[in-house]
Protein backbone atom coordinates (compact mmCIF):
# COMPACT_ATOMS: atom_id res chain seq x y z
CA UNK A 1 0.00 0.00 0.00
CA UNK A 2 1.63 3.46 -0.92
CA UNK A 3 0.11 6.36 1.81
CA UNK A 4 0.64 10.12 1.10
CA UNK A 5 0.57 11.40 4.70
CA UNK A 6 -0.59 15.06 5.73
CA UNK A 7 0.78 16.28 8.98
CA UNK A 8 4.32 13.94 8.33
CA UNK A 9 6.28 16.25 10.66
CA UNK A 10 3.91 16.28 13.59
CA UNK A 11 4.19 13.79 16.46
CA UNK A 12 1.25 11.82 14.83
CA UNK A 13 3.12 11.79 11.45
CA UNK A 14 6.14 10.39 12.82
CA UNK A 15 4.54 7.88 14.74
CA UNK A 16 2.50 6.96 11.51
CA UNK A 17 5.80 6.54 9.50
CA UNK A 18 7.43 4.53 12.27
CA UNK A 19 4.51 1.87 12.32
CA UNK A 20 4.31 2.00 8.79
CA UNK A 21 8.42 0.94 8.58
CA UNK A 22 7.36 -1.79 10.79
CA UNK A 23 4.70 -2.86 8.92
CA UNK A 24 6.06 -2.90 5.40
CA UNK A 25 3.85 0.06 4.20
CA UNK A 26 5.24 2.52 1.90
CA UNK A 27 4.89 6.01 2.71
CA UNK A 28 5.05 7.08 -0.99
CA UNK A 29 5.03 11.35 0.23
CA UNK A 30 4.44 13.55 3.38
CA UNK A 31 2.77 17.24 3.29
CA UNK A 32 3.30 19.38 5.99
CA UNK A 33 3.84 23.25 6.47
CA UNK A 34 7.13 22.99 8.68
CA UNK A 35 10.69 21.47 6.78
CA UNK A 36 12.14 18.03 8.42
CA UNK A 37 14.23 15.47 6.99
CA UNK A 38 12.36 12.18 6.29
CA UNK A 39 13.16 9.19 4.74
CA UNK A 40 10.74 10.00 1.88
CA UNK A 41 9.89 13.57 -0.08
CA UNK A 42 8.10 16.02 1.87
CA UNK A 43 6.26 18.50 0.22
CA UNK A 44 4.92 22.26 1.85
CA UNK A 45 1.73 21.57 -0.17
CA UNK A 46 -0.68 18.30 -0.88
CA UNK A 47 -1.57 19.53 -4.80
CA UNK A 48 2.34 19.25 -5.53
CA UNK A 49 2.23 15.79 -4.69
CA UNK A 50 2.80 13.66 -7.72
CA UNK A 51 3.39 10.11 -6.54
CA UNK A 52 0.70 7.21 -6.78
CA UNK A 53 -0.87 6.61 -3.89
CA UNK A 54 -4.04 3.79 -2.59
CA UNK A 55 -4.99 6.02 0.42
CA UNK A 56 -4.19 9.45 2.02
CA UNK A 57 -3.81 9.91 5.75
CA UNK A 58 -4.58 13.34 7.43
CA UNK A 59 -2.96 13.97 10.60
CA UNK A 60 -2.25 17.75 10.47
CA UNK A 61 -5.08 19.90 11.50
CA UNK A 62 -8.68 21.17 10.28
CA UNK A 63 -6.90 23.98 8.67
CA UNK A 64 -5.33 21.32 6.27
CA UNK A 65 -9.03 19.99 5.55
CA UNK A 66 -10.02 21.86 2.16
CA UNK A 67 -6.71 20.71 0.86
CA UNK A 68 -6.91 17.19 1.76
CA UNK A 69 -10.43 16.90 -0.21
CA UNK A 70 -9.65 18.93 -2.84
CA UNK A 71 -6.50 17.29 -3.73
CA UNK A 72 -8.50 13.79 -2.69
CA UNK A 73 -11.35 14.37 -5.03
CA UNK A 74 -9.27 15.37 -8.30
CA UNK A 75 -7.11 12.27 -7.86
CA UNK A 76 -9.87 10.32 -6.19
CA UNK A 77 -7.87 8.81 -3.61
CA UNK A 78 -9.20 7.37 -0.39
CA UNK A 79 -8.53 9.21 3.13
CA UNK A 80 -8.58 8.81 6.51
CA UNK A 81 -9.15 11.96 8.12
CA UNK A 82 -7.82 11.67 11.73
CA UNK A 83 -7.47 15.45 12.61
CA UNK A 84 -10.01 16.88 15.06
CA UNK A 85 -11.48 20.10 16.00
CA UNK A 86 -13.61 20.14 12.78
CA UNK A 87 -16.26 23.08 12.71
CA UNK A 88 -20.14 22.49 11.31
CA UNK A 89 -19.03 23.64 7.85
CA UNK A 90 -16.06 21.00 7.88
CA UNK A 91 -18.61 18.55 8.73
CA UNK A 92 -20.85 19.51 5.69
CA UNK A 93 -17.61 20.10 3.25
CA UNK A 94 -16.75 16.05 4.67
CA UNK A 95 -20.11 14.94 3.62
CA UNK A 96 -20.23 16.51 0.06
CA UNK A 97 -16.67 14.83 -0.49
CA UNK A 98 -17.99 11.67 0.76
CA UNK A 99 -20.57 11.57 -2.36
CA UNK A 100 -17.24 11.25 -4.86
CA UNK A 101 -14.59 10.00 -2.56
CA UNK A 102 -14.51 6.85 0.29
CA UNK A 103 -13.80 9.32 3.34
CA UNK A 104 -13.04 7.54 7.03
CA UNK A 105 -13.77 9.95 9.58
CA UNK A 106 -12.97 9.30 13.49
CA UNK A 107 -12.02 11.31 16.64
CA UNK A 108 -10.19 8.11 17.73
CA UNK A 109 -8.64 5.93 15.94
CA UNK A 110 -7.95 3.16 18.85
CA UNK A 111 -10.21 -0.25 18.99
CA UNK A 112 -9.78 0.05 22.92
CA UNK A 113 -11.94 3.63 22.97
CA UNK A 114 -14.24 2.38 20.48
CA UNK A 115 -15.04 -0.70 22.75
CA UNK A 116 -15.27 2.10 25.69
CA UNK A 117 -17.76 3.70 23.22
CA UNK A 118 -20.20 1.00 22.89
CA UNK A 119 -19.75 0.15 26.86
CA UNK A 120 -21.09 3.90 27.59
CA UNK A 121 -24.00 3.49 25.56
CA UNK A 122 -25.16 0.53 26.85
CA UNK A 123 -24.56 1.66 30.44
CA UNK A 124 -26.54 4.32 29.86
CA UNK A 125 -29.13 2.01 28.00
CA UNK A 126 -28.93 0.01 31.44
CA UNK A 127 -28.45 3.15 33.82
CA UNK A 128 -30.74 5.34 32.59
CA UNK A 129 -32.24 8.80 33.80
CA UNK A 130 -31.33 8.15 37.27
CA UNK A 131 -27.60 8.53 36.81
CA UNK A 132 -25.31 11.55 35.65
CA UNK A 133 -23.10 11.11 33.49
CA UNK A 134 -19.61 13.07 33.24
CA UNK A 135 -16.79 12.88 31.15
CA UNK A 136 -13.56 14.31 31.71
CA UNK A 137 -10.60 13.46 29.32
CA UNK A 138 -6.71 14.31 29.74
CA UNK A 139 -4.45 15.16 27.18
CA UNK A 140 -0.62 16.53 26.93
CA UNK A 141 -0.29 20.03 26.86
CA UNK A 142 0.45 20.70 23.53
CA UNK A 143 -3.01 19.56 22.09
CA UNK A 144 -4.95 22.45 21.03
CA UNK A 145 -8.45 21.81 20.11
CA UNK A 146 -10.81 21.07 23.69
CA UNK A 147 -12.70 18.99 24.43
CA UNK A 148 -11.21 16.14 22.58
CA UNK A 149 -12.42 14.71 19.58
CA UNK A 150 -13.06 11.43 21.57
CA UNK A 151 -14.89 12.95 24.59
CA UNK A 152 -17.05 14.34 22.02
CA UNK A 153 -17.93 10.79 20.41
CA UNK A 154 -18.33 9.45 23.76
CA UNK A 155 -21.17 12.46 25.09
CA UNK A 156 -22.66 11.26 21.57
CA UNK A 157 -23.03 7.55 22.11
CA UNK A 158 -24.42 8.25 25.61
CA UNK A 159 -26.99 10.43 24.99
CA UNK A 160 -28.22 7.98 22.49
CA UNK A 161 -27.61 5.56 25.21
CA UNK A 162 -30.22 7.81 27.64
CA UNK A 163 -32.58 7.79 24.22
CA UNK A 164 -31.95 11.47 23.54
CA UNK A 165 -32.44 15.02 24.15
CA UNK A 166 -29.22 15.64 26.83
CA UNK A 167 -26.97 18.30 25.85
CA UNK A 168 -23.31 19.06 26.60
CA UNK A 169 -22.23 21.35 29.08
CA UNK A 170 -17.94 22.34 28.91
CA UNK A 171 -16.00 22.93 32.24
CA UNK A 172 -18.47 24.15 34.86
CA UNK A 173 -17.37 27.69 36.00
CA UNK A 174 -19.11 30.19 38.70
CA UNK A 175 -22.25 29.50 40.07
CA UNK A 176 -23.93 27.79 37.90
CA UNK A 177 -27.08 26.31 40.05
CA UNK A 178 -27.72 22.81 40.12
CA UNK A 179 -27.01 20.34 38.07
CA UNK A 180 -29.95 19.54 35.46
CA UNK A 181 -30.96 16.62 34.67
CA UNK A 182 -30.43 16.86 30.74
CA UNK A 183 -26.38 17.75 30.85
CA UNK A 184 -23.94 15.85 29.94
CA UNK A 185 -20.14 17.44 31.65
CA UNK A 186 -17.24 17.22 29.78
CA UNK A 187 -14.07 18.76 31.37
CA UNK A 188 -10.61 18.89 29.36
CA UNK A 189 -7.16 18.65 31.61
CA UNK A 190 -4.17 19.66 30.18
CA UNK A 191 -0.55 18.47 31.36
CA UNK A 192 2.64 17.13 30.49
CA UNK A 193 3.44 14.66 28.27
CA UNK A 194 -0.31 12.87 28.68
CA UNK A 195 -1.39 10.50 25.29
CA UNK A 196 -4.65 10.50 25.93
CA UNK A 197 -7.16 9.44 28.77
CA UNK A 198 -11.15 9.39 29.36
CA UNK A 199 -13.38 8.46 31.55
CA UNK A 200 -17.46 8.63 31.50
CA UNK A 201 -18.57 8.35 34.82
CA UNK A 202 -22.13 7.41 35.45
CA UNK A 203 -23.18 8.86 39.30
CA UNK A 204 -26.49 7.64 40.73
CA UNK A 205 -27.98 7.64 44.06
CA UNK A 206 -24.64 5.96 46.96
CA UNK A 207 -23.48 4.34 44.07
CA UNK A 208 -21.08 5.45 40.75
CA UNK A 209 -20.22 3.40 37.43
CA UNK A 210 -16.82 4.62 35.69
CA UNK A 211 -15.46 3.50 32.56
CA UNK A 212 -12.39 4.44 31.53
CA UNK A 213 -9.67 4.00 29.21
CA UNK A 214 -6.03 5.00 28.83
CA UNK A 215 -3.67 5.29 25.68
CA UNK A 216 -0.14 4.94 26.85
CA UNK A 217 1.35 5.60 23.69
CA UNK A 218 0.46 7.21 19.90
CA UNK A 219 1.22 3.71 18.06
CA UNK A 220 -2.37 2.34 18.83
CA UNK A 221 -3.61 5.48 17.16
CA UNK A 222 -0.96 4.94 13.95
CA UNK A 223 -1.78 1.34 13.92
CA UNK A 224 -5.33 2.50 13.71
CA UNK A 225 -4.76 4.80 10.59
CA UNK A 226 -2.92 2.24 8.47
CA UNK A 227 -5.40 -0.02 9.53
CA UNK A 228 -8.55 2.08 7.76
CA UNK A 229 -6.43 3.15 5.41
CA UNK A 230 -6.22 -0.61 4.39
CA UNK A 231 -9.99 -1.51 4.65
CA UNK A 232 -11.04 1.59 2.41
CA UNK A 233 -9.54 -0.14 -0.36
CA UNK A 234 -11.99 -0.53 -3.19
CA UNK A 235 -14.79 0.77 -1.09
CA UNK A 236 -17.47 2.87 -2.71
CA UNK A 237 -18.16 6.62 -2.00
CA UNK A 238 -19.02 7.23 1.38
CA UNK A 239 -18.30 8.37 5.18
CA UNK A 240 -17.60 5.36 7.30
CA UNK A 241 -16.22 5.22 11.04
CA UNK A 242 -14.78 2.87 13.05
CA UNK A 243 -18.40 1.17 13.91
CA UNK A 244 -18.26 0.25 10.32
CA UNK A 245 -14.05 -0.80 10.43
CA UNK A 246 -15.43 -2.89 13.53
CA UNK A 247 -18.90 -3.99 12.01
CA UNK A 248 -16.63 -7.67 11.17
CA UNK A 249 -15.36 -7.94 14.92
CA UNK A 250 -17.88 -7.04 17.37
N1 LIG B 1 -8.14 10.35 15.42
C1 LIG B 1 -7.25 9.97 16.35
O1 LIG B 1 -7.24 8.83 16.83
C2 LIG B 1 -6.21 10.96 16.80
C3 LIG B 1 -5.19 10.58 17.69
C4 LIG B 1 -4.20 11.51 18.02
C5 LIG B 1 -4.26 12.80 17.49
N2 LIG B 1 -5.29 13.15 16.67
C6 LIG B 1 -5.37 14.47 16.05
O2 LIG B 1 -4.40 14.52 15.00
C7 LIG B 1 -3.98 15.87 14.81
C8 LIG B 1 -2.45 15.93 14.88
O3 LIG B 1 -2.01 15.63 16.18
P1 LIG B 1 -0.46 15.75 16.56
O4 LIG B 1 -0.38 15.48 18.02
O5 LIG B 1 0.38 14.97 15.62
O6 LIG B 1 -0.24 17.32 16.30
P2 LIG B 1 1.11 18.05 15.88
O7 LIG B 1 0.85 19.51 16.10
O8 LIG B 1 2.29 17.41 16.54
O9 LIG B 1 1.25 17.75 14.31
C9 LIG B 1 0.46 18.34 13.32
C10 LIG B 1 1.37 18.53 12.09
O10 LIG B 1 0.52 18.95 11.02
C11 LIG B 1 1.13 20.08 10.39
N3 LIG B 1 0.06 20.91 9.85
C12 LIG B 1 -0.86 21.66 10.53
N4 LIG B 1 -1.69 22.27 9.69
C13 LIG B 1 -1.31 21.89 8.43
C14 LIG B 1 -1.80 22.18 7.15
N5 LIG B 1 -2.84 22.99 6.96
N6 LIG B 1 -1.17 21.59 6.08
C15 LIG B 1 -0.10 20.77 6.25
N7 LIG B 1 0.41 20.47 7.47
C16 LIG B 1 -0.19 21.02 8.54
C17 LIG B 1 1.94 20.78 11.48
O11 LIG B 1 2.99 21.55 10.91
C18 LIG B 1 2.44 19.60 12.30
O12 LIG B 1 3.70 19.13 11.84
C19 LIG B 1 -4.68 16.69 15.89
O13 LIG B 1 -5.86 17.23 15.32
C20 LIG B 1 -5.04 15.64 16.94
O14 LIG B 1 -6.15 16.01 17.74
C21 LIG B 1 -6.26 12.26 16.32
Amino acid sequence: MNIILIGACGRMGRNVAEVAAEQGVNIAAGVDVVPAQLPFPLYRSFSDVREDADAAIDFSSASGLESTLAVCEARGIPVVLAATGYTEADEARIRSSAEKIAVFKTGNLSLGVNLLQMLAKKAAQVLGDAFDAEIVERHHHNKKDAPSGTALMLAKSVNEGFGGGKENVYGRHGMVGERRQSEIGIHAVRGGTIVGEHEVMFAGEDEIVTLAHSARSRKVFASGALKAAAWLQGRAPGLYDMDDLLAGIV
